[in-house]
């Protein structure tokens, strides 16, 4: 029966205590006691289930239901073993009255005060419903501008984007995740050097993430040095001249002093704009999804260490072809199946069809491998088995263009003029996986791991907490001991302690050890097979120079990334994680 079959498949999960603490506390249903009311078991059943019923949309009657039976079967398997995971507005809406799946939005920022105060209210309904906005603010006439019906001054984009951010405190998202924006300016916007600075104090505009949009002709003019024009985005007025590399200084001081702004490569991005009939002026709050107003995207990732397999010292490569099929027909589901918050998104998001299937537990893979993230061989395997993912992710869209129809906003898009019948504009995207990684067990993302191990403070007690897996391997290879432990723990990594064996400290390597350029090498290697971008920490030691941060960007700019963050360790007061040695 239903119960016997829900029993055996509850025995079966393999959860981290951590794991199940997130999914009690966010993600399952409650009663109005506050009380979860479903097991994790419940919560993929849920899922699944609600996913599935997509089929019902493009089929009737017997067929309908043998695919609704297949697809409900294999998307709870992909998550009940870990393999993949849904972003989280997904597992916590999907099947419920919300029906929200989306985690990220665009919306559009016009040049009026209607349009500005009707898009403060949408972000407060999406807010509401658990997804994060971004905007880019360039439309906006600069400040001191005249504004024509009052004969009054405008107050330019920063003073608007403070308003957007003070509504986001306001809005507790849905009880579950809190507000999250980016805020975007064009380089070459009159405001932008205010916009530079907006976040120097670090208690400002503290719902924000900002970035400017960067332009090739402004790069060309700092790289020959040149002059560069700021214009009025009205009429093309130029309003000021500055020194373009002057401009570029700002911008790095800033990401130098506390990660602000980071910048995205907006040509770049257009130029691979997948929907040219839409503009991109934005991206969502970590950056990954590039989308234009009024789209969403729906975003699920891979766990690659699950695919390792000890008999053979590889990876699974059919099995990890299977999990990119059912996970991308699972997202086109998502589209079909999401209540959007507003009828301009609901059709943006249905005839552009953007998807971003990414990857996480990179790092547990590398190590399982033997491979050292800052190698050549590291940025190989990058390559191959991003290459590997956005291939099949591609194959399945083709697939389900034939089966289900092309997207509806074909006509005009770059899939059009290639002649390549697909689906979705879009299939990958590498998401932060802040959260979903930790109810999978893995590393996040394609980042290296954050420490081998890190003392955490527990019942008032400072304790080494240590990578499971290195556990293992120190007690199976002889080394292990508290007292090293506890030596790992307080310096953070592996890379000088003597007293671990050579092979294991070149392999198991962190944040803190890979040097910036490595950084944006592995970003860039990941750039190359992803149809939107990549969510990475360029991360630099404290005592790492302006010049240093100025370098990064530049190389990131060189190598085609689609824009860059940095984080110089210790220079935002408030870390959430942080190893021994910087705490
Ligand atoms: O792991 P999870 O699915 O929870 O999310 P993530 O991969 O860390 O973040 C994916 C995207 O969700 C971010 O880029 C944001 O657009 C959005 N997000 C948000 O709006 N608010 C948060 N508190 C976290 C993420």
């Amino acid at each position: 029966s239903m119960e016997v079959n829900r029993n055996r498949l509850a025995a079966d999960i393999d959860l981290t205590e951590n794991a199940v603490a997130v999914l009690k506390k966010r993600y399952l249903k409650k009663n109005e006691r506050g009380e979860a009311i479903e097991e994790p078991i419940d919560m993929f059943l849920r899922v699944a289930g609600n996913i599935a019923e997509g089929e019902f949309r493009f089929n009737e009657g017997e067929e309908a239901k043998a695919l609704y039976e297949e697809s409900r079967e294999r998307f709870l398997q992909i998550m009940l073993s870990r393999k993949f995971m849904p972003n989280s507005p997904t597992l916590m809406n999907a099947g419920r009255e919300l029906q929200q799946l989306s985690a990220c939005f665009v919306l559009p920022v016009e040049d009026s005060i209607d349009g500005i105060y009707d898009t403060l209210k949408h972000q407060a309904i999406i807010h509401k419903s658990g997804g994060g906005t971004g905007f880019g603010f360039s439309r906006l006439r600069p400040k001191n501008d005249l504004v024509q019906s009052t004969m009054g001054v405008s107050s330019g984009p920063v003073s608007f984007m403070a308003i957007y951010d003070a509504s986001t405190d306001k809005i507790k998202q849905g009880g579950t995740r809190r507000g999250a924006n980016m805020g975007i300016l064009r380089v070459d916007h009159p405001d932008v050097e205010e916009f530079i600075e907006c976040k120097r104090e670090n208690d400002q505009i503290n719902n924000f993430n900002i970035s400017v949009a960067i332009t090739d002709e402004f790069m060309e003019a700092v790289e020959a040095d040149r002059d560069f024009e700021l214009k009025n985005p009205r009429d093309g007025e130029v309003i000021k001249t500055v020194r373009a590399k002057d401009l570029f200084r700002k911008i790095v001081e800033g990401a130098w002093l506390n990660g602000e702004p980071g910048v995205v490569f907006i040509d770049k991005i257009n130029g691979d704009n997948p929907t040219p009939q839409f503009p991109i002026e934005s991206t969502n709050p970590c950056s990954e999804a590039h989308l234009p107003p009024y789209d969403s995207c729906n975003l699920g990732s891979i766990n690659l260490e699950k695919f390792y397999r000890e008999e053979t010292g590889d990876v699974d490569w059919d099995d990890l072809r299977e999990t990119i099929h059912t996970a991308i027909r699972f997202l086109d589901n998502v589209i079909e199946q999401n209540n959007y918050p507003l009828p301009e998104i609901d059709k943006m998001s249905r005839g552009n069809r953007r998807i971003g299937l990414g990857v996480m537990g990179f790092a547990d893979l590398l190590i399982k491998l033997g491979i050292t993230y800052d190698s050549n061989e590291g940025l190989a395997f990058a390559e191959k088995v991003m290459k590997f993912v956005d291939d099949e992710a591609w194959e399945e869209s083709r697939n389900l263009a034939e089966e289900r129809g092309v997207m509806p906003n074909f006509e005009g898009s770059r899939h059009e003029m290639r002649g390549d019948r697909v689906r979705n504009a879009t299939v990958t995207t590498i998401a932060p996986t802040g959260t979903i990684s930790m109810i999978a067990g893995c590393s996040g993302g394609i980042e290296p791991l954050f420490a081998v191990a890190f003392m955490r403070r527990q019942a008032d007690m400072e304790m080494p907490d240590v990578n499971p897996e290195f556990v293992k391997i120190a007690k199976e290879r002889g080394f292990y001991s508290e007292d090293l432990m506890k030596k790992v723990a307080e310096h953070g990594s592996v890379r000088d302690v003597e007293e671990v064996p050579a092979d294991l400290r070149s392999v198991w390597v962190t944040s803190h050890d890979i040097s910036s350029e490595w950084h944006v090498k592995m970003q860039a290697a990941f750039q190359k097979y992803t149809s939107m971008g990549i969510s990475k920490t360029i991360n630099l030691p404290n005592d790492a120079s302006v010049e240093d941060v100025e370098a990064a960007y530049m190389q990131a700019f060189a190598t085609n990334c689609k824009g860059i963050a940095v984080y110089r360790d210790g220079s935002r007061d408030a870390q959430v994680l942080s190893t021994g040695k910087t705490s």
